[in-house]
């Protein structure tokens, strides 16, 4: 050994908390001895309640999950590894993972990692994403500003003209055209560039959010859909601009209406579900609490080549959409630093929206 080069104190023991894998030792008698921090943020519990608590204080009891049946291996004392595994947090909340279990032949410990899979598979696609959301998302910010200029010079020149023709009143058809138009693509340039304020942050609770979209699309449609409630009660505040979080909810919950009304979808329904979510990754940047919320409707679905790339402006499949109920959603989502995704299937589409709970720095 080099006698220049200084030993790192202790670098096994804080290259145990840095790991993104989560880590818990068992004792012999599957006891908590000790976890990492990211064993704390996925089961939602610091390593020094869980300490001597069973595992499964954590987990819920399923059958079919492969932990169970890792757990009776666990009694084998053969080191294990189940690729894939579903598991079923306390708070309901399911996970894929590969579950490692080792044994440790001098202490008599077991130790369990567990990798987690969805969200690791969904960190590099969310990359990709985000990065051709914002291409675009510039292109058209870019596109809409050029058309918007011209635009006020058009319809005052109409507006002059249409004067000049007070003695034709049938030349004055055309001027109409010319100024309804402009005030047409005026309208939906303005829809593409979004709000040009800066959003009003404060404390806002998602719950009454999801109320107010609810009474909204009640009120355009009476007692026409059922909606499902299956709220965290225990979900936190977000710091965000909440008629901007209204907007994009409601063009989600518009969209299920819509196509509830263009199909003939019997019993139409809505689930409307949040939860809260530990140590979640978005794009590059990893949050410890992220609200979700699920929006699930029974109506027909999406084309599946349609599904990657209805959050793109323009995209529509819909008579008289203009396609951007859904960008401007992403849009407000991904300044509040969340994302959203979408799966669909017919008579089952979701779309989950992820909000980081701590407030976004001001930019
Ligand atoms: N819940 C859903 N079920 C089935 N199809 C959907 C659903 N949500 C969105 N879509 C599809 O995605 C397309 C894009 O939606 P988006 O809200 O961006 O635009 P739009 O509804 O067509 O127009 P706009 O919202 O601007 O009026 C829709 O045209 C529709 O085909
Ligand atoms: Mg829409």
């Amino acid at each position: 050994m080099n006698p220049d080069i200084e030993p790192v104190p202790d670098y096994k023991a804080n290259a145990f908390d840095y790991l993104t894998t989560a880590v818990v030792v068992l004792d012999a008698s599957q006891r908590v001895c000790a976890m990492n921090q990211a064993a704390e943020d996925l089961f939602g519990v610091s390593e020094q309640r869980a300490t001597g608590a069973n595992l499964r204080d954590y987990l819920q009891e399923d059958a079919h999950i492969g932990f169970a049946s890792l757990s009776q291996l666990f009694l084998s004392r053969q080191p294990v590894t189940r690729r894939g595994a579903i598991i079923t947090m306390r708070d309901g909340l399911q996970i894929k993972a590969d579950v490692t279990i080792g044994f440790d032949p001098i202490g008599g410990n077991a130790i369990i990692e567990l990798a987690p899979l969805n969200r690791l598979l969904r960190i590099n696609r969310e990359d990709q994403v985000l990065s051709s959301r914002k291409t675009v998302q510039a292109l058209t910010r870019g596109l809409a500003h050029e058309v918007k200029n011209p635009l006020g010079g058009l319809r005052g020149a109409a507006q002059l003209l249409e004067k000049e023709l007070a003695a034709y009143p049938a030349l004055q058809e055309y001027t109409q055209v010319i100024i309804n138009e402009a005030d047409r693509l005026s309208s939906l340039v303005d829809r593409m560039l979004g709000p040009n304020q800066q959003p009003h942050l404060q404390a806002v609770n998602v719950h009454k959010v999801l109320e107010h979209v609810i009474r909204l699309i009640d009120a355009e449609m009476p007692d026409r859909i059922t909606f499902n409630r299956d709220y965290d009660p225990s979900l936190p505040e977000l710091i965000a601009d909440e008629a901007q979080l209204i907007q994009a909810i409601l063009n989600i919950l518009r969209n299920a209406a819509e196509m509830f009304e263009e199909s003939t979808t019997s019993n139409p329904t809505v689930l409307l579900r949040t939860r809260i979510v530990r140590s979640f990754t978005i794009g590059n940047q990893r949050h410890r609490l992220v609200v979700q919320i699920d929006i699930v409707d029974n109506g027909p679905g999406i084309d599946e080549d349609l599904q990657q790339r209805i959050f793109f402006p323009m995209i529509s499949n819909r008579v008289g959409g203009t396609g951007l109920g859904l960008a401007i959603t992403q849009n407000i989502v991904g300044q509040h630093r969340g994302v959203i995704e979408c799966e669909s299937e017919p008579g089952n589409t979701c779309f989950t929206v992820f909000l980081p709970v701590e407030a976004p720095e001001n930019e």
